[in-house]
């Protein structure tokens, strides 16, 4: 039995992980000391002999995504990896199983969305954000974006328009607005997305219609959502929560590799992009930094090993 394991398993060398950060209160931690990273790409350095379905020189990705990315080389069972095309920018491969895999899962597990149906969100400027917008887009949905004041917010608004958001405001904008009217040509959204909380998620519930679902998935904010009472009255108004990691489960990550190959097919055919910094491993203290919001709004940091 042990001979056995050994020779299931694969060695992979680490080309790139991710750098970002976790805060806030999350039920599940590793135990210190412990490896940072949780996403990255690699390539196949060797194999044991059982191993069938990877060959030296493949590229994959931890699947579901697992505590210790920030490796030179890792060692596990064949199952742990995907094997992914070798044409896919590397940073993207290094990203796609976290905030993109979450915006297509929310947009696809809470509500039935058909063309010409819309959806609200806070935080548009986010990777989740900025996913959500694209892949609303390619379903034929329109998108209603909130992004918080922020120096700069201009030159951000024009490049989250280019991104296909219909309509985009910062919060302020939003101040004693009449919601409906803002609206225009697009629908009252069905389904909200909140990665901030606070006043920002109040902006998102105002958007909603009649009996939509407001899914809330970060609290950027650190602030509670509040909902008012006639929002529960008069609007009937959903509350939902979404968490990627109860749904990478070992049995059910087999059903989301297929999500994977098709975010992987956007990036690949440019239907599918978001900003990302590249950094020299020797250079992680200041990625961290820039992670951890120490140097203002930052593009997400990758780590090339
Ligand atoms: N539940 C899940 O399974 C799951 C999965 C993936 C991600 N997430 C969560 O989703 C959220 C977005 O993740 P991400 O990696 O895509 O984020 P990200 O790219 O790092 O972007 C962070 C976003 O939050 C905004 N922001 C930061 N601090 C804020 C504050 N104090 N008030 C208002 N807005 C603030 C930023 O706005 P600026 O652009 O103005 O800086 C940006 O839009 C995070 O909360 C993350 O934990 C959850």
């Amino acid at each position: 039995m042990g001979l056995m394991v050994i020779l299931l398993k694969s060695i992979i060398k680490m080309l790139l992980c991710t750098c970002f950060p976790v805060t806030g209160v999350y039920p599940v931690r590793p135990q210190v000391p412990a490896v940072a990273g949780y996403e990255g790409v690699g390539e196949v350095h060797s194999l044991g002999s059982a191993v069938s379905n990877l060959e030296v020189g493949d590229w994959v990705i931890p699947s579901p995504p697992s505590f210790g990315t920030w490796q030179t080389y890792i060692v596990k069972e064949e199952n742990a990896w995907h094997k992914i095309s070798k044409g896919i920018p590397m940073e993207y491969a290094a990203t796609i199983t976290v905030n993109p895999l979450t915006a297509l899962c929310m947009l696809e597990n809470f509500v039935e969305l058909t063309s010409g149906d819309a959806i609200v969100q806070n935080g548009a400027t986010s990777i989740v954000g900025q996913c959500i917008i694209q892949l609303a887009k390619i379903k034929g949905v329109s998108s209603i974006n909130i992004i918080r004041d922020r120096p700069g917010s201009e030159e951000v608004q024009e490049k989250t328009k280019k991104l296909g958001a219909d309509l985009l405001y910062t919060e302020s904008q939003l101040s004693a607005k009449n919601f409906k009217s803002l609206l225009g040509d697009i629908p009252e959204p069905l389904l909200g997305f909140n990665c901030i909380g606070g006043d920002s998620a109040s902006l998102v519930l105002k958007f909603l219609r009649l009996g939509g679902t407001m899914v809330t998935y970060g609290g950027m904010a650190k602030k509670p959502v509040t909902v008012s009472t006639s929002s529960f009255i008069f609007k009937d108004i959903a509350l939902r929560g979404f968490w990627l990691q109860k749904l990478m489960t070992s049995d059910r990550t087999m059903v989301c590799r297929p999500k994977i190959d098709y975010l992987l097919r956007l990036v690949q055919d440019g239907k599918l992009k978001y900003e990302m910094e590249l950094v020299p491993f020797s250079d992680f203290n200041i990625a961290l930094d820039k992670a951890m919001g120490k140097l203002g709004s930052q593009p997400k940091q990758v780590i090339r090993f």
